[in-house]
């Protein structure tokens, strides 16, 4: 006990409220953004996804971050702990109990694109990217994804990056590393997108983002798809929030915060599709590519414009950064509540851990080739591996956010406490987590496994 206590006497903390903001932005701008969003928004019309994609934000994801925060910040404990103090009811800990699993499986399979991604930067910068054939990147890549060693030490070193930055801390390690690569992405993002507006014929990109195809609206799939993106962009539903609330002192102000990481997360994520699609329709390729859109289409542009291989090494540069500080989020929630409560040390955790993670991402790597065959239904075992945490885990865990705060807990702090400026943003935002999110989300799961 008097061991416990000291442990937590010392709870590691942000440095700075903004090296907070960056690491909780790091955690949100991610494959999700670059890589997920716009071959999405490719395969689902464009525009009208997006309104539905942002209602989704403003009506869920926001709300339900905000009250991971709070959860984090006044329990000052992990994901599972977190819970475990705030409720006398201990069936709520297993709200955080999901989360530590949820990361265990996305990061395993988010390691496993993202080691794609550095294979690509790596043959960019190299020039072997170059000499493929520009009729062979689908070749190319689907030859690559099917091997059985590459793939596996080109993920096991985005692992060895992520555990490395874990590691060192909550501010030595998430803190310092955000706040070098967050401005490092913006202007990355900035650049790419400017020059793919420049080019001849990018107006049709933009028509294509934002001009919305009203039809689209009758299809249920949008509402169930876009709100899956949204929970994953924002990193919801997996306690990331309550684990990096915990290191905020507890009287820090959190709704501007929140409002800070979810519009930074939106606006980065649309001005990622500006990088893409005004391109991708000038050289009149296809919107709808699926996930091979940046490692099929993109390459294949690169090859072609003025510029190309530059901007590709820039494409694939942004992407490797904003996959890292996104894995390393998903490592820090299982690892802080792995250091309590085993009562280990940071590193010895981060490393055990993060191996774990990797052997688990083995069969989702080799899903492409030598594990072609099992499949479940027609989902391969990454596509059961996302189904599972983005289709169940995060909405599940989102649910229990948004009814604990809502409902549950007896001793709320106050809005002013929890730092809203306008009573009737508060109020707003408690009827949100009462009412709102929890029918949302919880519409949206019954139709996601079938049942309505
Ligand atoms: N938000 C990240 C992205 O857009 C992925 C991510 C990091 C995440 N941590 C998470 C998703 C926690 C869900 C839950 O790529």
């Amino acid at each position: 006990m008097v061991q416990r206590l000291s442990h937590e006497a010392k709870r590691e903390q942000w440095g700075t409220k903004l090296g907070f903001v960056c690491a909780a932005m790091g955690s949100a701008l991610g494959l999700g953004n670059i890589w997920r969003f716009p071959y999405i928004v490719g395969e689902n019309g464009g525009g009208a996804f997006i309104l539905v994609y942002l209602a989704c934000i403003i009506i869920c994801g926001l709300p339900i971050m905000l009250g991971e925060l709070v959860i984090g910040r006044t329990a000052q404990s992990d994901a599972v702990g977190s819970f475990g103090k705030l409720a006398p009811k201990q069936i709520w800990s297993i709200g955080g109990l999901l989360g530590v699993l949820a990361g265990f499986f996305i990061l395993s399979f988010y390691s496993v694109v993202a080691g794609w991604a550095l294979k690509y930067l790596f043959s960019a910068v190299g020039g072997s990217l170059w000499e493929v054939d520009i009729a062979n990147y689908g070749k190319f890549f689907g030859v690559f994804i099917s091997e059985v060693w590459e793939p596996l030490i080109w993920q096991g070193a985005m692992m060895v990056a992520t555990i490395i930055m874990v590691a060192r801390g909550v501010k030595k390690g998430l803190e310092h590393w955000n706040r070098i690569l967050i401005p490092i992405l913006a202007i990355l993002v900035l650049i790419l997108a400017g020059y793919s507006m420049s080019l001849d014929g990018a107006v049709k990109g933009l028509t294509f983002l934002f001009a919305p195809d009203w039809a689209k609206l009758l299809e249920p799939e949008i509402y169930i798809i876009a709100l899956g993106q949204a929970f994953f962009s924002l990193s919801i539903g997996m306690a990331v929030f309550i684990t990096y609330g915990s290191y905020l002192a507890p009287n820090t102000r959190l709704p501007i915060s929140a409002g800070a990481i979810a519009t930074g997360d939106t606006v980065f994520a649309i001005v990622a599709g500006l990088a893409i699609f005004p391109a991708v329709f000038a050289f009149g390729l296809s919107p709808s590519a699926g996930p091979g859109l940046s490692f099929i289409v993109l390459p294949e542009l690169f090859q072609t414009m003025p510029f190309g291989k530059i901007i590709g090494i820039l494409f694939f540069l942004l992407l490797v950064f904003a996959a890292l500080t996104s894995m390393a989020s998903l490592l820090e929630v299982p690892v802080s509540f792995f250091m309590r409560v085993f009562d280990q040390g940071r590193s010895r955790t981060t490393l055990i851990v993060g191996f774990l993670i990797y052997a688990i991402g083995i069969p989702s790597s080799l899903g492409f080739g030598v594990l072609n065959d099992v499949k479940w239904g027609t989902k391969s075992i990454i596509d059961v591996m996302e189904f599972l945490t983005l289709n169940l885990a995060l909405p599940i865990g989102g649910m229990i956010t948004a009814f604990f705060v809502g409902w549950a807990w007896r001793d709320r702090p106050g809005s002013s406490v929890i730092g809203f400026k306008n009573q009737v943003l508060g109020v707003l935002w408690l009827w949100s987590l009462r009412i709102v999110a929890p029918i949302t989300v919880f519409c949206v799961f019954l139709r996601s496994v079938g049942l309505i």
